[in-house]
């Protein structure tokens, strides 16, 4: 008989959003900070990723080189190329070194008008260019207070994700964030983020095979700070946090890492 046992290969990932936070010289000192920071940490199968604006990407990718810190693009748009002003391309993105892109943060969603069918468009893209795609998606406090909250995070993943085949999925991180979390201070419990997670895994085991839900990283985001990292990232199926304000200082930054 053969073992069917399937063993997990998904990484663990602290990734640092920095959103619209850093000039040119803050984002040089703290990737400096970083990378020497975390130098001597054993990261057997962790990343570590920062995201600076479009701006600072070729700086960060600079001061990042040789080193354990990966730099990843906060957005992308979905065309080639064209009349889109102010917009930058998946091209532009891999044409300075960038592997790695955020898709479908709260704020582009909440803020900027992103609906499902333009990330999913975002996300084709990516997959289309070779990117690995960090697809963040999550509730609303009212869905949460409605008890709707399981129905919206399999709607966004249905729309965003889920007409992708099987293959694709290695090119593929969730970052589930309760959106009422994000720069509040306020954290969901660790039970809260494993009951979401565990649900996620499950419909991603459902719509293809055990061995992609088990291989898919889904990070946890929303306040994740140093005193409550290493509880929420103890369950097991939280691989990771999407980081904000906490990434934006080096020590704080760093306790996270280490708490994976
Ligand atoms: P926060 O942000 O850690 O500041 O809550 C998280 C995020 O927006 O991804």
């Amino acid at each position: 008989m053969f073992n069917t046992k399937t063993v997990s290969m998904r990484s663990k990932i602290v990734a640092g959003n920095w959103k619209m936070n850093n000039d040119c010289n803050e984002t040089k000192n703290l990737v400096k900070g970083i990378r020497k920071a975390i130098k001597r940490l054993p990261l057997k199968n962790t990343r570590a990723l920062v995201a600076p604006t479009f701006v600072n990407l070729t700086t960060a990718i600079k001061r990042a080189k040789k080193s354990k810190v990966e730099v990843v693009a906060q957005n992308m748009h979905q065309e080639n190329s064209g009349a889109f002003t102010g917009e930058i391309s998946a091209d532009m993105l891999k044409s300075i070194g960038v592997k790695t892109v955020i898709v479908g943060h709260s704020e582009r969603r909440s803020l900027f008008g992103e609906t499902d069918e333009i990330l999913a468009e975002k996300v084709n893209k990516a997959i289309e260019k070779g990117l690995e795609v960090i697809f963040c998606f999550g509730e609303q406090l009212e869905d949460r207070k409605a008890n709707n909250h399981f129905t919206v995070v399999q709607n966004q993943l249905e729309k965003g994700l889920f007409h992708l085949e099987a293959i694709a999925w290695n090119q593929i991180v969730l970052a589930y964030e309760h959106v009422w979390a994000i720069g509040t201070g306020e954290t969901a419990s660790p039970e809260q983020a494993q009951e979401m997670h565990a649900f996620i895994r499950k419909l991603v085991q459902e719509k293809h095979t055990t061995s992609v839900a088990d291989n898919t990283s889904i990070l946890y985001g929303g306040s994740v700070k140093p005193s409550n990292a290493q509880e929420i990232f103890s369950k097991p199926d939280v691989d990771g946090g999407l980081i904000g304000g906490a990434s934006l200082k080096v020590e704080d930054f760093k306790a996270i890492i280490k708490a994976i």
